[in-house]
């Protein structure tokens, strides 16, 4: 297994390009499965989970060319094998996204359900009622969710929990439904607004992407198009975090501010002095971080793909800060690794409390999920001493060249089998 290892205590300094969007491209990718002409999409990052998003849909019938620059053109004119297999979704819970597409387009679909998973129990649930509602007999047996539809009808359908794939899920299928979808209390992530640019180009009629009410009026069929991936908001942040954390200074190019106000306001509020314009942020931090509460809450509010790094950077603040985790109910993993290079935290129910030390340790640690993998990353960043962290097949699956990156920016990291 890979493990990356890191010497602590350099400040990052420099300029790097930020990424396509993981959480953008896996659903822009299933949507070529709304259209049997060619949808191709550019700025797809060179991810663990966009690899196997690709092999679920070309194992479905979808011809799929990719080229070295992160473009890729999707055919689905014939949809041959109507099913996402256990093997695929446990490593990927993100192919629930075939489910809508497939069922609209298809009048079937056979979905592997998706387990829990390290963070959290995650349900499918507010997915399949919303396809009910859309006049979807589905079924669950033996592990799979077994859907038919004739044709879907629009509906209105309101979440009671607020959730980025269900809506962007309900979103696809709609398009291709007879009559008007209402949907309520949708995502308001700025993933829906690209997906649903990338529908409209397809011929698709949405309105109100990015508000918490989605209109959509159902078409008879969609069309080629081609669209690009936006800036990867949370790979953004990870850096910001990490020059923060190291008391660096480094410039991101192909990226954009306006997708991470929360994020940028609190690394603002820990000392950070930052400039953005365009599609470059700028940040440099030039103190020691002071301690920043964070409460994570669906977007325009902070992340909790962003909550893990905040972690790392308040292990080593001056002062004292809460960290609440809101949307899932087993995302503090990492505190226990952190404890391992003796970051002062005690855990109260969905909060941590952080006292910041004058510095980490480097040690022995292992990442857990994505996000908490990338805490790791920030925590060797800044502790003093060699950090090792095992199991980083978690990074690989949404950070594009991570050890590439960091070490652009002067990081001592190093890749090891
Ligand atoms: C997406 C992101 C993930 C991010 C998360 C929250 C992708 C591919 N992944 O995940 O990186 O951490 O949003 O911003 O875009 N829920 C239900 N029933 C459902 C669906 C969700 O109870 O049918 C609950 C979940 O368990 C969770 C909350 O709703 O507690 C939000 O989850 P959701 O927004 O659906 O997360 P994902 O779309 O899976």
């Amino acid at each position: 297994m890979q493990k990356l290892i890191i010497q602590g205590g350099v400040p990052l300094h420099g300029e790097i390009s930020i990424s396509g969007a993981k959480n953008a491209a896996l659903p822009l990718l299933c949507a070529a499965l709304l259209t049997g002409e060619s949808l191709k999409i550019n700025n797809v990052p060179a991810l663990h989970d966009i690899t196997t998003m690709l092999s679920l849909l070309k194992q479905m019938g979808t011809t799929v060319s990719a080229s070295g620059a992160g473009e890729v053109t999707l055919s689905a004119a014939t949809l041959t094998h109507l099913v996402a297999p256990y093997e695929m979704v446990k490593t990927m819970r993100a192919a629930i996204l075939v489910l809508g597409p497939m069922l609209a387009r298809a009048g079937e679909a056979e979905i592997s359900l998706p387990g829990g998973c390290a963070i959290g129990l995650r349900p499918v649930d507010l997915h399949i009622k919303g396809l009910q509602a859309m006049g979807a007999d589905i079924h669950i047996r033996h592990g799979y969710i077994h859907a038919v539809a004739k044709k879907l009808h629009g509906a209105r359908i309101v979440f009671d929990i607020v959730t980025v794939t269900g809506t962007e899920n309900l979103m696809m299928a709609a398009t291709l439904a007879e009559g008007t979808t209402i949907l309520e209390n949708a995502a308001r992530e700025p993933e829906i607004i690209d997906l649903a640019n990338c529908l409209k180009a397809m011929g698709a009629k949405i309105q109100g992407a990015g508000t918490d009410i989605i209109t959509i009026e159902g078409v008879p069929s969609l069309h080629g198009a081609e669209h690009t991936v936006m800036p990867d908001r949370i790979e953004t942040g990870t850096f910001l975090v990490a020059a923060t954390a190291t008391g660096g200074e480094i410039h991101l190019k192909n990226t954009d501010a306006h997708l991470l106000d929360a994020v940028l306001d609190k690394l603002t509020e820990a000392g950070a002095r930052i400039d953005s314009n365009g599609n470059w942020i700028n940040l440099k931090m030039h103190t020691k971080p002071k301690s920043v509460n964070v409460r994570t809450a669906p977007y325009p509010a902070f992340p909790t793909d962003m909550q893990a790094q905040f972690m790392s950077l308040n292990c080593i603040a001056d002062g004292t800060a809460i960290i609440t985790e809101t949307i899932f109910e087993n995302r503090l993993m990492h505190v226990q690794e952190l404890k391992r290079m003796n970051a002062s935290i005690e855990v109260e129910g969905n909060a941590a409390i952080v006292t910041g030390i004058a510095h980490l340790d480097g040690a022995n640690v292992m990442a857990t999920d994505l996000r908490a993998s990338a805490s790791l990353v920030i925590a060797g960043l800044i502790a003093q001493g060699e950090t090792v962290i095992d199991r980083i097949y978690h990074l690989d699956r949404g950070y594009e060249n991570i050890e590439g990156k960091l070490s652009a920016l002067g990081a001592q990291i190093r890749r090891i089998q």
